[in-house]
């Protein structure tokens, strides 16, 4: 059947139907709102009207243009409705765009936060394709809300941008009415091949956008990049640089970013970054990793799982995670949790000195496993100047296994027939020279009864003393946290 007797069709329905109105057909209609209730009674022909569509899709293989009422009613926008190849021969970068174009373009069901049209749920389908894109999908026009791009995958042909991303949630003409760009745009489903071209996906100053379920791979630059807005969750998600099971002979070699937060109040969980040089970047504050398996690069190769680039307030959460031979590292903490993790290959955690403040940081209830070759697991980074500003900070009730313990409290027994006892706990201490609080307990095992006291603290060395020699057993705790 052809696309102009299908037209003929479309105009009969319409005619008929005169609830239908002319803006199914048109190009670059804005939304009107009361749209979508006008559609609702017409769901009959346009149940037809799709089933048509999809049968001339198949016997009409390259059709360039169909009309636009195919888009009405169930919002589903085919790409090869639109001349997607799925076959990932010919460049479908101009199809994709114009579904893509089309949903946003398409019938507004009120607004979801203020100035965000909210397209009612509309679905952007791959149709199962592989597709190849030599342009970035970047959006036409902000101010859009409640759309799903889902189920096929796209891969950046050779003269794909090297700065460009796969899919991009930044508009192209930027006239928007809302302060965000977009709500609750759903990416799923989806592998993006970025042939060492460019990234993934790039989110800009937009709500509650979910990536889930997507497979990138081969970004030269990063993977997923979330840059202002807030609340972006990418979820059961794979993404490395290169495709490999670990132990890649080529891991020296690993470059880019899995994950960008560029951003606040934004959720990685359960996501597996297998190759990048570093696995997630942040500079935003409130982010939430959690579920995160990390062995994109070893630390003794220049890796980072990761990285923490927001000195001052950063409020992050790393918890259940799973840093394979990478580590963390944070650049002046300041509300810092990291906590039931486990680091594997002599992994470990870096506090890096920019200004020399740490304050409010929990790294506790961690495990730790390496090579018997004496890795602390937390270490300093004090080449830009010692940390100066050190509070808050609690590191301890680590389990650790063929690593050296370090900690935030050291606890000391000491038995003896003397008058002087002596703990140094440089050994197990993350900071140099700081002792906040002192306890100790001394118990004679002779029941006499000396005066006694602590004499000194200083240089992490605490020195009890009795007025008397005495056989005693003397528990000290220092803690440098408190
Ligand atoms: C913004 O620009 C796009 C593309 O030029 C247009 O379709 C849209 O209607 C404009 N929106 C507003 C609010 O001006
Ligand atoms: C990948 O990025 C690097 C910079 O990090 C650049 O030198 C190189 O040309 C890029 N590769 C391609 C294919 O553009
Ligand atoms: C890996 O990178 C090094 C330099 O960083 C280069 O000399 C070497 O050729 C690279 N190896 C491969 C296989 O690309
Ligand atoms: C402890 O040492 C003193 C001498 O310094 C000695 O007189 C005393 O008997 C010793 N006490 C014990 C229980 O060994
Ligand atoms: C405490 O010990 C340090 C190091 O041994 C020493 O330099 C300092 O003078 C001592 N302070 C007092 C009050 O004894």
């Amino acid at each position: 059947m052809g696309t102009l007797r299908i037209a003929v069709f479309l105009f009969i329905v319409a005619a008929m139907s005169s609830f239908i109105s002319i803006q199914v057909y048109g190009e670059n209609t804005s939304p009107k709102l009361d749209h979508f209730e006008k559609l609702h009674f017409s769901r009959a022909h346009l149940h037809k009207i799709q089933v048509l569509q999809r049968d001339s899709v198949s016997t009409q293989k390259h059709a360039k243009k169909i009309p636009k009422a195919a888009n009405a009613g169930p919002l589903v926008y085919h790409v090869t409705s639109y001349g997607a190849d799925p076959t990932g021969k010919s460049d479908s970068t101009d199809a994709i765009l114009g579904a893509i174009s089309d949903a946003l373009n398409g019938p507004g069901h009120g607004v979801l936060y203020q100035g965000i049209v909210n397209l009612g749920g509309a679905r952007v389908d791959l149709d199962g394709g592989n597709y190849l894109i030599s342009r970035p999908l970047q959006f036409p026009l902000p101010g859009r809300g409640n759309l799903v791009i889902h189920g096929g995958s796209l891969i950046a042909s050779d003269n794909f941008p090297n700065d460009g991303y796969l899919i991009d949630l930044s508009p192209a003409s930027n006239n928007a009415t809302s302060a965000y760009n977009y709500e609750f745009v759903t990416m799923r489903d989806l592998l993006l091949d970025c042939n060492y071209r460019g990234g993934g996906i790039q989110v800009i100053n937009s709500l509650r956008t979910n990536i889930d379920n997507c497979y990138i791979t081969h970004f030269n630059t990063t993977g997923i990049s979330v840059q202002g807005g807030h609340e972006t969750y990418i979820r059961y998600s794979y993404l490395g640089q290169h495709i490999t099971g670990g132990g890649d002979p080529l891991e020296r070699n690993f470059t880019g970013t899995a994950i960008v937060l560029a951003g606040n109040d934004n959720s990685v969980s359960e996501v597996v970054i297998f190759s990048a040089a570093v696995g997630i970047m942040i500079t935003g504050q409130a982010n939430l990793i959690t579920g995160v398996h990390c062995y994109n690069k070893a630390t003794g190769f220049g890796g980072t799982g990761i990285y923490l680039k927001t000195p001052g307030l950063a409020q992050t959460r790393i918890v259940n995670s799973y840093l394979d031979y990478t580590g963390i590292v944070a650049e002046d903490p300041v509300q810092l949790t990291i906590s039931n993790s486990f680091f594997l290959g002599d992994a470990y955690v870096v506090l890096k000195s920019i200004k020399g403040v740490v304050n409010g940081v929990n790294i506790v209830d961690n495990m730790f496993s390496g090579s018997n070759s004496g890795v602390e697991i937390v270490q300093l980074d004090q080449s830009n100047g010692g940390f100066n500003e050190v509070d808050q900070v609690v590191i301890d009730k680590n389990n650790v296994n063929g690593m050296k313990l370090k900690s935030t409290v050291g606890r000391s027994s000491i038995e003896g027939n003397s008058s002087s006892w002596t703990a140094d706990f440089n050994s197990v201490f993350v900071f140099p020279n700081l002792i906040k609080q002192v306890q100790y307990s001394f118990i004679t095992n002779d029941g006499s009864f000396p005066v006694h006291a602590l004499r000194n603290v200083s240089g992490n060395t605490v020195v009890i003393q009795s007025q008397v020699p005495a056989a005693a057993s003397v528990y000290i705790t220092a803690d440098q946290s408190i």
